[in-house]
């Protein structure tokens, strides 16, 4: 039985949440236990006071040390080995490994801070400091449900079937495989062929591989720490970077040279999608700011994701699920750098030949040696991509040479040679 002993001034929080499923079963299993600890009751003044101004001055409040060692010291002296946790966004980000570390233990006490956190001096009295991602919430209780519930999943006859834990996504050090149930086809898309197939060596070789695909082209960081087979090494090659490839409409030349914005294409948005989709591509940005072919743009994808199209044809449909709508540049890097959590490198493609262009090997060993950085490519319509791009970017590819003086390739044609040179099978 692991017992977890939470500390907070929101009791009721927990009520829901424990009354439900697997972490209702369990407690009724006696397989956990949960006791709350109202932090209000360890206070000594009149109002039941938990928090404070904070010393230095500052927004919000600070919860007070004198309440929160006090039921500290209280839950150490009920219970024989106590592990005694602090939630914190400064604390150890808390993953798979170590809710595996935990589930061991006779004890968990969980402290939920509010306000602006809890007095620096609590940490002398704990053991750990966890925090259950990069992101601050409003208080430690939805931290220390998502603990609970991760770390009761793990303990041995908690979960029907024994096995599955050991198969989520991170257990393994890698992304689930994509799971199917009845129908057998769903809206035109139809279960893959092997899992129907009753063999189960090779379903199983499938979802290994599907694992680490997936893994290489969603978390290429986790990848990275595995040790794999020569199979799986190659296997990796395949997805191994974080590139996103954004298609500019403004600022880009016109004929005389003036900076303008040029119309959105149906071919364009289509065939480089699917150059996309071939090649691994985390994303394809359409970057327009107006309205009008922004709405146009939508139109087109809508049509192949959920529209007619997606029913006529779901290998488009999958291309086109990559293609994502943004106003400016700017908006695309803040995107990725959401989903990355660092500012893409700026890899701008031009058709010019020119001082310091990177030659297109030496772009493609920085794609392999570096998979965990984000790296956009650039391409321009009209006349090509504007000096203010360019000087925004931290590396411009090689022209394509065509070897005649005829230097006029569409976008289109020009996004799927440079992605077969960065990324195709040698
Ligand atoms: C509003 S937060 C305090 C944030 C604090 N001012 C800071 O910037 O680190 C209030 C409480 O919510 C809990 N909390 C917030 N984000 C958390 C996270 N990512 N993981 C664990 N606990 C978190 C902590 O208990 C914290 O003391």
């Amino acid at each position: 039985m692991l017992r977890f002993h939470i500390i907070t001034i929101f009791p009721e929080m927990f009520s829901s949440p424990l009354s439900h499923s697997i972490l209702k079963k369990a407690q009724e299993k006696g397989m956990i236990s949960v006791g709350l600890s109202d932090l209000r009751g360890y206070t000594t003044d009149r109002h039941r006071t938990t928090d404070d101004y904070p010393y230095g001055g500052g927004q919000g409040m600070v919860m007070k040390p004198e309440p929160l060692v006090a039921a500290i010291e209280d839950a150490r002296q009920i219970s024989r080995k106590p592990r005694v946790i602090l939630l914190t966004p400064r604390g150890r980000v808390f993953d798979q490994a170590e809710a595996s570390r935990l589930a061991q233990e006779e004890e968990l006490v969980l402290i939920c801070g509010r306000y602006e956190g809890v007095d620096e001096r609590v940490s002398s009295f704990v053991d750990d400091e966890l925090s259950i991602g990069d992101y601050t919430l409003s208080g430690g209780e939805l931290a220390a449900l998502v603990i609970i519930d991760c770390v009761t999943r793990l303990i041995p006859g908690v979960l029907g079937n024994v096995k599955s834990p050991q198969e989520d996504s991170f257990s393994t050090g890698l992304l689930e495989y994509p799971q199917y149930t009845r129908p057998e086809e769903f809206r035109g898309m139809k279960v893959p062929e092997i899992l129907l197939s009753g063999d189960h060596m090779k379903i199983n070789k499938w979802r290994r591989e599907m694992s680490l695909k997936l893994t290489a082209e969603r978390r290429p960081d986790l990848i990275n720490k595995q040790q794999s087979s020569e199979e799986e090494i190659k296997l990796r090659q395949v997805h191994p970077t974080r590139l996103y490839a954004a298609l500019l409409h403004y600022p880009v030349y016109d004929k005389n040279g003036r900076v303008v914005t040029t119309a959105v294409t149906n071919m364009d948005i289509h065939d480089i999608a699917r150059s996309a989709r071939t090649y691994g591509l985390r994303g394809f940005y359409v970057v327009t700011s107006v309205k009008a072919l922004q709405k146009l743009a939508q139109k087109i994808i809508t049509h192949w994701e959920t529209g007619y199209g997606s029913e006529y044809n779901h290998t488009r449909k999958e291309a086109l699920a990559r293609v994502r709508l943004k106003d400016t540049l700017d908006d695309v890097i803040i995107d990725v750098e959401r989903e990355c959590g660092e500012k893409p490198r700026l890899v701008m493609t031009s058709a010019r030949s020119g001082k310091g262009r990177t030659p297109f090997g030496e772009a493609r060993n920085m794609l392999e040696k570096e998979p965990s950085v984000p790296f956009l490519l650039l391409f321009g319509t009209g006349w090509g991509l504007t000096d203010a791009v360019l000087a925004d970017s931290n590396y411009i590819l090689e022209p394509i040479e065509g070897g005649t003086d005829y230097n006029h390739l569409s976008v289109r044609s020009a996004a799927a040679i440079i992605l077969d040179r960065l990324l195709g099978k040698q």
